[in-house]
């Protein structure tokens, strides 16, 4: 029960009872250990030679990846201080798209370090403040390293592609789905004021088994997982003028059971042709507004296609709501609720509007629209877990894409960057002087889990790795090199064209920093139910700041 004592020795309940607590020393550890196990986790999987991970959920779906992000997102996780580095994977998925396996290594790596600190009685606020003056130190030596790009300048681009998806099971077929990324981000960015937008949204992204990787291609238009709903309907429209409908084609239903009785056959008939001139009535409509092709998001019922099939209409029904926005914005129609609003500016526009086999299915593919910035990807392989996996790289790729072609600055991977700031970050250290000395060159030592990692999961000998590559830092130009995974050796990073978006690195650093702070500054955990005992939980039976 949660009591509080007062002076006179009187024991006042405060919480409710059942509420746990855990206070001090005991709450940071039991905090920072939860979280460090969220970054072991990832670690194995981090860089070219990371492993994958097979995540079983509930209902027996297996995902296999070597995206933090995704992994962490399957993973149900329960610990607090646990949840908060899940986050800190999500928040770099969201703003930059990748490096979401650094960002978490980095914040369990920093609060490992963070504990010895601790143990060393020195103040949590003093190792918060280290660390805060470590990440701006770090954001110095990401804008001294970082080489502008020019938004033209394939070549660049397409490394940076590669080196995103170099982790990825997507072997062979990376370059071509470079190129694909490439080309997509670029179809899509226009220029405001100075600055260049390429807001990935507007690529859609379709899947479908078969074939291979190679097969992959990018559609200058939208994609409609959906079959023309009608046999007798055309396949192909071209100079098509597209309707969204948000409304069912059926004459509708009522919630009540209705009784209609019916005296002799003429009048059963003229109910059934009531029936038919409403559904006709409604086809009219749209036939009126000049539509030659139907998006519905609802149903269209037998009768309405039959009118539809007879008038040449190529309609699709059960249409996602996803893609009708796509549609929407793709084609600039407007999405009509009420068939009676339905009018010829309302309609949208593509050159062809097309059905089309891939694979054992039929996808209705919406070209030449009049947006140019709209396109689709179409990713093929052969199992169901590739075409996701494949898809997880495709979105790295363009999202290290957008971020160059967004903020123009790339810095060399392979741990190059981390050690380069590791070197800056320790000299600033020296500068500072006290206990929070320490604490910064901790930080240091953190950022230098990255090529530490990268060189374990190659197999290689990571302190043998660190020492030459600390050796190498210490060189003039030495701020590009890194580890090559493959031979084992220091090179320039910049020349095997391994290099990153400067973005990436600067969100990773600055969530993990930001996370591990908050585990940091948390003393006292005072939770509704008893908290499990996790990881290095209290003993049991409770000891001093377990429960007054
Ligand atoms: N050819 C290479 N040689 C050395 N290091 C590489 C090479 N290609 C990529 N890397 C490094 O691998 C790391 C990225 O690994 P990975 O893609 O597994 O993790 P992430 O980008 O942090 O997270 P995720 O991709 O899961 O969101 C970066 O530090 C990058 O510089
Ligand atoms: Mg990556």
């Amino acid at each position: 029960m949660a009591y509080l004592t007062t002076q006179g020795g009187q024991p006042v309940l405060i919480l409710k009872e059942g509420t746990g607590r855990r206070r001090g020393r005991e709450a940071q550890r039991n905090n920072i250990t939860a979280a460090r196990i969220i970054g072991e986790v990832l670690r194995s999987t981090l860089g070219p030679r990371g492993m994958d991970k097979m995540l079983i959920d509930s209902l027996g779906d297996i995902t296999i990846t070597n995206d933090g992000a995704a992994i962490l997102e399957e993973v149900d996780v329960e610990h607090p201080a646990a949840k908060m580095i899940t986050e800190v994977a999500k928040t770099q998925d969201d703003m930059v798209g990748d490096g979401t396996t650094t960002a978490v290594v980095l914040a369990g790596e920093l609060l490992k370090r963070a504990e010895e600190l601790l143990d060393q009685n020195i103040h949590p606020l003093i190792v918060v403040s280290g660390f805060r003056k470590g990440a701006q130190k770090a954001v110095e030596t990401l804008n001294k390293v970082g080489t502008l790009v020019d938004v033209n300048d394939r070549s660049t681009l397409r490394k940076v592609a590669l080196t995103s998806m170099g982790s990825k099971a997507v072997g062979a077929a990376k370059e071509i789905m470079a190129d694909i990324a490439i080309d997509a981000v670029k179809q899509i960015s226009e220029k405001r004021g100075d600055n260049w937008i390429a807001d990935i949204d507007n690529i859609q992204i379709t899947k479908k088994e078969g074939k291979s990787l190679f097969d992959s291609q990018l559609v200058k238009g939208i994609i409609i997982d959906k079959e023309v709903v009608h046999v007798g309907m055309p396949k192909k429209v071209t100079k098509a003028k597209i309707a969204l409908l948000d409304c069912p084609l059926e004459v509708e239903k009522t919630e009540f059971s209705a009784e209609i009785r019916i005296k002799d056959p003429t009048q059963m008939q003229a109910f059934l042709d009531q029936e038919t001139r409403m559904i006709q009535d409604m086809v009219n409509k749209i036939i009126g507004s000049g539509a030659n092709v139907l998006f519905c998001q609802k149903g269209i019922d037998d009768m309405a296609q039959h009118f539809l099939a007879k008038k040449g209409v190529l309609s699709a029904r059960r249409v996602k709501q996803s893609d009708m926005e796509k549609l929407s914005k793709a084609t600039g129609a407007r999405m009509v609720t009420n068939l009676e609003d339905l009018k010829l500016k309302d309609l949208g526009a593509a050159g062809v509007v097309e059905e089309r086999k891939v694979g054992d299915d039929k996808m209705i593919f919406v070209e030449n629209c009049k947006s140019p910035h709209s396109v689709a990807i179409l990713i093929r392989a052969g199992l169901e877990r590739m075409v996701d996996e494949a898809e997880r790289a495709m979105n790295d790729a363009l999202s290290v894409v957008s971020d160059v072609i967004e903020n123009n600055r790339v810095v060399p991977g392979g741990g190059a960057i981390e050690a380069e700031i590791a070197k800056d970050v320790r000299e600033h250290a020296t500068t500072v002087g006290g206990r929070e000395q320490l604490a910064i060159e901790a930080f240091a030592e953190a950022l230098e889990i990255v090529p530490k990692t990268l060189a374990e999961n190659a197999g290689l000998e990571p302190i043998d790795i660190l020492v030459s590559l600390r050796a190498a830092h210490e060189k003039k130009k030495g701020a590009a090199m890194g580890v090559d995974v493959f031979t084992g050796k220091i090179v320039n990073m910049e020349s095997s064209g391994v290099i990153e978006p400067m973005a990436v690195k600067e969100q990773a650093i600055k969530s993990a920093t930001e996370a591990s702070s908050m585990i940091l500054r948390i003393d006292d955990v005072i939770a509704a139910t008893k908290p499990k005992e996790g990881p290095g939980g209290a003993p049991p039976g409770g000891g001093e700041d377990e429960d007054y």
